[in-house]
Order: structure tokens, then sequence, then C-alpha cells
């Protein structure tokens, strides 16, 4: 295991769920475009609360994070709400993503540095089958400084200028860069900056 993933493990090793149980509230707002019975896969999936409550509408969900001890407690919450999700472990920096694979992607807080964000969404954005949808949220570099919650290094914020280019090649539904509330758990607290970013694989493309 990585340096990395030892620092998560050691975030989430208390009882209590550093982010909450409760999913993000932007997921929950852009739940209702996902198809039913869709296959999910939920980038950085940390404790589980995102990925339990898109299986809790039906979905098929693959959750994939570093942290062991995150995916672990991931599955306890899935267990309790009486849902079923499966969870891979890894670096995102390595992770397959088979082309066309995904009625949609979910990427929650997933800070990663450009050096791997970059190839990571040049994945993305050809792993989505025709008419799938990302979904992500982000903090913004102007969060620096702010509120509680999100990394100190602006290299892993994207702008809304670099998702688009990143993901350049799928149809933009929304984009904002905004302040709003966040409320999870002791983790993310405060007035926040934070980016948003909702595209759809064109149907009728095959390729990225
Ligand atoms: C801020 S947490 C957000 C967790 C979750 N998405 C949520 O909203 O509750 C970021 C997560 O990304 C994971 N992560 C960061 N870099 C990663 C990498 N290179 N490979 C796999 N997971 C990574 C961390 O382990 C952590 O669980």
């Amino acid at each position: 295991m990585t340096a990395a993933a030892d620092k998560w493990d050691a975030k989430y090793a208390g009882d209590d769920f550093f982010y909450g149980t409760e999913p993000n509230t932007f997921l929950v707002s852009a739940a209702g475009r996902l198809a039913t019975g869709s296959r999910i896969l939920s980038l950085g999936e940390g404790e589980g609360r995102n990925g339990v409550y898109l299986a809790g509408l039906g979905h098929d969900v693959v959750a994939t994070d570093q942290s062991v001890v995150g995916l672990r407690k991931a599955q306890a919450l899935a267990r309790r709400r009486g849902v079923t999700i499966a969870t891979v472990a890894g670096d995102l920096a390595s992770l397959p993503i088979d082309a066309g694979a995904w009625d949609a992607i979910v990427s929650l807080w997933c800070h990663l540095p450009g050096i791997v964000r970059r190839p990571l969404h040049r994945a993305v954005a050809a792993g989505l089958a025709p008419g799938g949808l990302l979904i992500l949220e982000s903090y913004h570099p102007a969060q620096i400084g702010r509120g509680r919650g999100g990394p100190s290094d602006p290299d892993l914020m994207p702008t809304l200028d670099e998702l688009r280019h990143e993901l350049a090649g799928l149809e933009v539904l929304h984009a904002a860069e905004l302040e709003r509330e966040v409320s999870e758990g002791e983790g993310h607290q405060g007035l926040s900056a934070v980016v948003q970013f909702i595209a759809r694989r064109p149907v009728g493309v095959s390729g990225p």
C-alpha cells in the first residue's frame, strides 16, 4: 500500500464515518438523471455513503478507492442499509476502465494530482457508454484557506476550464463554479468553493 492509502486508512480507522453516512447533496440533486438500473463506477468512494445511496436507488454500483479500511466500512454500511455494492481497492493512477462499460461514473471530492487526473479523465470519457453520464463535484482552488475540507495543493483541485478541457468530447449538461454550504460529517463543513460538472457521452459516437 502507498503512503497516501495509509493516510486515508488512518483517517477512516474509527467507528464514525468521516464524511457521514448521508450522500453528497449534489449527487442527490443529479441522481434523477440516471437511467433505471445504471451500471455506475464510483471513483474515490471512501466509506461508501454515495455508492450505498446509489445502490439503494436500484443501480449496480462498483465503488473503488485506495483505502481498504474505507471500503470495508462501505461494505458494512451497505449491509446495514440492505443493499449490495461491489468494492475494488486500488490506486486510481492504474485503474483499468473498459471503454464504453459504464452508464455513469461519479466522482465526489476525488482530488487527484493533475498528472493522475488528466489521463484518468480521458479514460472516464471513453469509459462511458453512449448516453452515459459523468457526475463530478470537487473543491475548487479558491477553497484553500477557507471552510473545512479540501486539499491545500491547488494541483489537486481542477477549475471548470480544466475539466472542460480534460473531458472534451462529452456533452456538458451542467458546469458551475460556485460557493455552497457543505455539511458532511467531520470532514467537510462550511461555505465552500466548489466545481460541479455533469456531462454525457454523446449517443452515436464510437470513440472518446
Ligand atoms: C475527500 S475523500 C471523498 C470520499 C467520498 N467520495 C465521499 O464523498 O465521501 C477522497 C477519497 O479519494 C480517495 N483517493 C484519493 N486519491 C486516490 C487514488 N490515487 N486512488 C484511489 N483512491 C484515491 C481517498 O482514499 C479518499 O477516500
